[in-house]
């Protein structure tokens, strides 16, 4: 048998974290996640790694039940929009700026206490490489990096006992008409539903479809 981990009593958890969790279809609209627990997974998402850094991804929360009930039939229909206690929509920037770099520079200036001019260097190369890039290509790498954000919280979650849905079953157009972003710069491309599981949520009570440990990871 192949062993990938040892089981230490905090993997468990985690791992037992993971097993419990499931994406939610029907939330306890009646439950609320405290302010305390919600703190906790918005930081999870901003220490998230990003690529160079950058955090090139936005994240509404729609607090609004009024917009929650516009986002339904534009998220096909689906439950979690309402019912849940919290809803994320992760949104990536869809073409290079130039000052997002020189922002960032600033806030590793101060943060390290490291003068700006000693950063020219690692702020051209960024420039270079990005700039060379296309729209489409810039959209496509950046809309990658809230998933890695997305993932974090999810575990983080569930080791808090929250449940989650991460939902791409949506209209990115509609949203950015119906949040009024469309002018951002930032473009929706996952949504994440977070709030307390309904007993009714038959899926609960699903065993995990995983492949094999071994089909999906092979040692070379
Ligand atoms: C990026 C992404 C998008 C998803 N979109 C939806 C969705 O729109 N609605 C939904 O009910 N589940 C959605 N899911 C949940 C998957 O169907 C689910 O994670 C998968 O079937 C495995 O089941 P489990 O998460 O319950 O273990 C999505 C999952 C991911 C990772």
């Amino acid at each position: 048998m192949e062993v990938y981990f040892e089981t230490s009593t905090k993997i468990m958890n985690i791992i037992d974290a993971m097993n419990n969790r499931y994406a939610t279809k029907k939330f306890d609209a009646d439950k609320k996640i405290s302010q305390e627990d919600l703190d906790t997974i918005l930081n999870s998402i901003n220490l998230s790694p990003t690529s160079y850094g950058l955090q090139l991804f936005k994240v509404y929360r729609v607090t609004d039940p009024e917009l929650r009930k516009q986002l339904t039939p534009a998220s096909w229909g689906q439950s979690q929009i309402e019912d849940a206690s919290e809803l994320l929509v992760f949104a990536n920037r869809t073409s290079y700026d130039e000052a997002n770099i020189d922002e960032y520079m600033d806030r590793i200036s101060i943060e390290r206490s490291v003068p700006k001019e000693n950063l020219t260097g690692y702020a051209d190369f960024m420039k270079s490489k990005l700039s060379e890039m296309s729209d489409l290509h810039f959209g496509v790498w950046t809309s990658r990096q809230p998933y890695i954000a997305l993932g974090n919280a999810m575990t983080v979650a569930a080791t808090l006992g929250i449940d989650s849905c991460p939902i791409e079953g949506f209209e990115p157009e509609k949203y950015s008409d119906i949040l009024n972003i469309a002018d951002s710069g930032f473009k929706p491309v996952v949504v994440m539903a977070l709030g307390y599981r309904s007993e009714e949520d038959a899926t609960q009570h699903a065993p995990k479809v995983r492949r094999p440990i071994g089909d999906l990871v092979k040692s070379l």
